[in-house]
């Protein structure tokens, strides 16, 4: 059998998308969540990933002088796991050149890129009068949300959505699409070329 793929998992708020890695994984998914990781205290992924035994860390930049010291800082983090792959999943800050330098990192994103970048993808789309949003998992790059594309799914906007209720119905095929493209990613590792 070939190793699960070693993942660190970056979030900032509840942490749902984590929870469906997790529940992958102890469902016999080909992928081993080593560690969660926050931008802040008390979210709702660190809980998720404490009450499984996975081990938290949290680096904020506000902790830093500059923000290129709490890159420095969150790569060192990072590389105590020597994760195979770093999964940014509702993980709310643009991650800098010495993270991306030595990581591999994918981001889940509510919107279908290129389309409503960003923080607010959801309330984006809905404002335009888009009919179909839904969600995007892509390679990270230096840009925010601009890093090649590797799976997305459509969800339809219904007449009366709020931002909540059509961000929840996206997070539903998002969770499903997260844990499909890391089994994919494990089964075959083509992509583990070597940084640049
Ligand atoms: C997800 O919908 C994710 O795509 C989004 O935050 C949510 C986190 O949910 N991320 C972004 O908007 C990043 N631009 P979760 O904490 O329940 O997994």
């Amino acid at each position: 059998m070939t190793e699960p793929l070693r993942l660190v998992v970056l979030v900032s708020g509840s942490g749902s998308n984590l929870q469906a890695v997790l529940d992958a994984e102890a469902a016999g998914a080909p992928f081993l969540v080593l560690a969660v990781g926050a931008d802040r205290d008390g979210t709702g992924g660190a809980e998720r990933a404490s009450s499984r035994g996975v081990p938290t860390f949290v680096s904020r930049v506000a902790d830093h002088d500059t923000r290129a010291d709490w890159d420095a800082a969150l790569t060192r983090l990072l590389d105590a796991y020597d994760p195979d792959l770093v999964v940014s999943a509702g993980f709310m800050k643009v991650l800098g050149p010495a993270v991306l330098g030595a990581h591999r990192v994918v981001n889940t994103h509510p919107a279908l890129l290129p389309s409503f970048p960003g923080a607010h993808g959801v309330r984006d789309a809905l404002a335009h009068g888009v009919r179909v949003t839904g969600c995007t998992c892509h390679w990270v790059d230096a840009g925010v949300d601009t890093g090649p594309i590797i799976e997305q799914r459509a969800v339809r906007v219904e007449d009366g959505d709020t931002v909540e209720t059509l961000h929840e119905r996206i997070k539903v095929e998002e969770r499903a699409m997260l844990v499909d493209v890391l089994t994919r990613l494990a089964a075959d590792r083509s992509w583990r070329t070597p940084l640049p």
